[in-house]
């Protein structure tokens, strides 16, 4: 039975959505994985820390110290959202920054002959900057296989894979391509038995489902606001212990205690400050006492609606002859993320045509999860086509888009 859920009160939470194109119609935002829109307590979140007065941090004035306290805030709703340390919390331009940056400073950790995990199904951001820490290390690097059947992790060689030379594993929490939520938690527990490092890249999980730090039993996690209703701003949480250790670049009369010692420079405060109203977005749709169980609610409350669309999605998508859809067996956890192929019909070009007809943003190509472009070659003709749902997503929306599709395979036929 389908939950009652607020999809106008969610949906008027979000301006963007509004917003019709030159010919009257409203968009369709299928193209959360490529990022989400923006909710309003983000927004005015952003808008209140801008026009009431910005400032640099640590000065004695009324400005300054609305800022230092903002960065507390904002490490304390991180902490709340992932189960971390609110010092545990750093703050970057975006994912793939960050993962370089740690990637840098880890370089004193691996040694020639070590091993490096990653894995085929991860987005490039989560595989480049472990096998730049390789290549200038001299450490081997070792990819978990898609199994090309189930579109999991293949598991089944993980004696292997993780050995006792192995220094360092990095994991995504769910594929940004086709959904597939993985066993991380199963692949950090082996790597941590041999001691190596833990790293989850959790972009594409945290818009979807609760993410807890501690459960994962990783060391480094990153993930990125603007794919749950907030700011273009990257965030990793870092065990204390290693963070404490970490020998990043910095300026030398910065401070050197964590988190601010990986933040270079001056951060971005308004999207700090729209983090904290995204966050808060998330727990009032949550109950409970704490900020962490409104979060972990909220979050659920969520799953279970964008569960309720993926199944409308998904029964469709199987039925249509012409598709064929890049989707893990029933029994694997999903997001509602879906990739798939138009026979004879080149992704870019059905993209344009459901756009141009029917305002659907719809995403093409290999959407940086480009060593499953290699397993798949499917680049030839154009990609995945990647549907990816939000929380403001409705049935009436994928109604249109079993509409537009229809069309466009009558029309090519
Ligand atoms: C799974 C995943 N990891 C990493 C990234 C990179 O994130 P960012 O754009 O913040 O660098 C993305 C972006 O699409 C992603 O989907």
């Amino acid at each position: 039975m389908k939950q009652k859920f607020p999809i106008n009160e969610i949906r008027s939470l979000f301006p963007a959505l509004t917003i019709k194109d030159h010919e009257q119609v409203f968009p369709i935002y299928f193209d959360g994985p490529g990022g989400t829109q923006m909710t309003q307590a983000c927004i005015d979140r952003m808008l209140e820390y801008i026009s009431t007065g910005m400032a640099n941090l640590h000065g004695t004035f009324s400005t300054s110290i609305r800022t230092d306290r903002l960065l507390e805030e904002a490490r304390q709703a991180v902490a709340d959202l992932l189960n971390c340390a609110p010092q545990e919390v750093a703050f970057g331009q975006n994912m793939t920054s960050l993962a370089f940056k740690v990637a840098e400073s880890l370089r004193s950790f691996i040694f020639e002959g070590d091993e490096i995990v990653v894995t085929q199904l991860d987005h490039r951001a989560n595989v480049d900057p472990w096998l730049y820490l390789a290549k200038e290390t001299g450490a081997e690097v070792k990819f978990i296989p898609v199994d090309k059947e189930d579109l999991t992790l293949d598991l089944s060689n993980l004696d292997e894979l993780i050995t006792s030379k192995t220094k360092l594993v990095a994991v995504g929490l769910a594929s940004n391509l086709t959904g597939t939520i993985t066993e991380a938690e199963r692949l950090f527990a082996k790597a941590k038995k041999v001691g190596a490092l833990t790293i989850a890249d959790a972009v594409h999980a945290v818009p979807h489902f609760p993410v807890d730090f501690q459960k994962l039993g990783c060391d480094i996690i990153f993930c990125s606001a603007y794919k749950f209703f907030g700011p273009h701003l990257g965030i990793a949480a870092i065990k204390a212990a290693l963070f404490e250790k970490l020998p990043v670049p910095k300026l030398q009369p910065a401070p050197n205690e964590i988190p601010f010692r990986l933040e270079t420079g001056t951060q971005n405060h308004e999207a700090i400050a729209g983090l904290c109203g995204a966050i808060d977005f998330l727990a009032h749709l949550g109950t409970g006492e704490k900020a962490s169980e409104k979060i972990t609610t909220g979050m659920q409350r969520l799953e279970r609606y964008e569960q309720e669309l993926s199944e409308e999605m998904e029964a469709f998508l199987k039925n249509i002859p012409e598709v064929e859809l890049y989707r893990a067996p029933e029994k694997v956890k999903k997001t509602p993320t879906f990739a798939f192929r138009i026979k004879n019909i080149h992704s870019r070009e059905a993209t344009r045509f459901f756009a141009d007809k029917y305002n659907l943003c719809i995403g093409d190509g290999h959407f940086y999860a480009a060593t499953m472009a290699e397993v798949f070659p499917v680049l030839e003709s154009g990609g995945w086509i990647r549907i990816g749902f939000a929380p403001y997503n409705t049935f009436e929306e994928i109604e249109v888009f079993k509409q537009a599709l229809k069309d466009l395979i009558l029309m090519k036929s």
